[in-house]
């Protein structure tokens, strides 16, 4: 089975070509223009995407050497993510459904984290655990079987990239901020400042951020410029260790009171070299087999939607004409596109 998948929920515009689990072309084009304003604007997206994915999409066929003839289906992001961002590509993909008398799916872009993942691991037996981390999303969900999810924890306020996206821009590094502050973090101190964990014990397989960003909001407010420049991979590293301690902690948690054997991590934020030591460590000693995906199917990619759309398409699951971008979709919702 040949699929064409296309994102463009947020700043990346990506088109990929799979044939069954091979992925046979994968162009991502991350839209520089959003740095200089410290985070994605929307509206600027949305054009940004309109001028780049129809040669995207072509260079996705031409680099799998198919043509639109060769493909048994398409799949396209509608939702969760900017809603004019979104539409691009949803209009696309139907456009082109329509001229070609192919069949498309509507794929949540969060299922495609999950299935990016499995892109290159094997669940040997559902339930598998995913820890779900991106700059809009930081939550554990059970996946029962293919395509059912319940959601056991979720954040209360901020993603954890959005942590480490407001935090690098409170320190005066780049954006976007998680890259910038893993790769400082490891020359850094981790016990230089302890930046506080929320625990939650009401719920505790929730998460919450903002306390950590007010955390370091105050400590770089009683800081002299000086101070911080000279320890600044200190306080990233000190920074970062407290929004992934969190993480590792909670995930493991879960993953015992489930009874789970293999836990997956999905989302930009799975690329974070901390999280993925740390919790690799955690999940050896507690006989847990940990499913990483590589580093290129961690942030926003088509061939992780490519790869969802083939399990729907593949049960002869498809979308209507009528299907609207739905910019905060969730995994819950079961499908319903007929
Ligand atoms: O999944 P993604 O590409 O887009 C969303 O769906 O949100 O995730 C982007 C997020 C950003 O917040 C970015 O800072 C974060 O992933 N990120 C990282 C790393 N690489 C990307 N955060 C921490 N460490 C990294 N190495
Ligand atoms: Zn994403």
């Amino acid at each position: 089975m040949v699929i064409l998948g296309v994102e463009t929920s947020c700043d990346e515009t990506s088109a990929a070509v799979l044939r069954d689990d091979e992925v046979l072309s994968n162009i991502i084009s991350s839209q520089a223009v959003h740095a200089k304003f410290g985070g994605v604007v929307p509206e600027i997206a949305s054009r940004e995407h309109i001028r780049l994915l129809l040669p995207i999409v072509q260079q996705a066929l031409q680099d799998a050497e198919v043509t639109i003839d060769h493909l048994d289906g398409l799949a396209v992001t509608y939702g969760p993510g900017l809603v004019g961002a979104l539409l691009v590509g949803l209009n696309f993909i139907k456009g082109l459904s329509k001229a070609t008398a192919k069949p498309f799916i509507g794929v949540n872009h969060m299922e495609g984290h999950i299935y990016g993942n499995l892109l290159t691991n094997q669940v040997e037996h559902f339930p598998v655990l995913f820890l779900i981390v991106s700059g809009g999303h930081t939550q554990l969900v059970l996946m029962k079987d293919h395509l059912k999810y319940q959601i056991i924890g979720s954040t209360r306020d901020d993603a954890v990239g959005e942590a480490f996206d407001k935090g690098a821009k409170m320190l005066g590094l780049g954006y976007p901020g998680g890259p910038e502050i893993d790769r400082r973090a490891q020359q850094g101190n981790r016990d230089f400042y302890h930046f506080p964990r929320a625990v939650l014990r009401e719920s505790p397989l929730d998460f919450s951020y903002s306390g950590l960003k007010t955390a370091l909001l105050t400590y770089i407010q009683k800081q002299d410029r000086e101070h911080l420049e000279l320890h600044m991979n200190d306080i990233c590293a000190s920074y970062q260790t407290a929004a992934i301690d969190v993480l590792v902690q909670k995930t493991i948690n879960a993953a015992q009171l489930y009874g789970v054997k293999q836990v997956g991590v999905a989302g930009g934020v799975a690329a974070n070299s901390l999280l993925r030591k740390w919790l690799q460590k955690e999940c050896e000693e507690k006989g847990i087999v940990l499913l990483l995906p590589e580093l290129v199917y961690c942030t926003d990619n088509a061939a992780m939607i490519a790869r969802t759309g083939m399990e729907y398409i593949k049960r002869k699951m498809y979308s209507k004409q009528n299907l609207n971008a739905v910019p905060s979709l969730t995994l819950d919702v079961p499908y319903k596109h007929d």
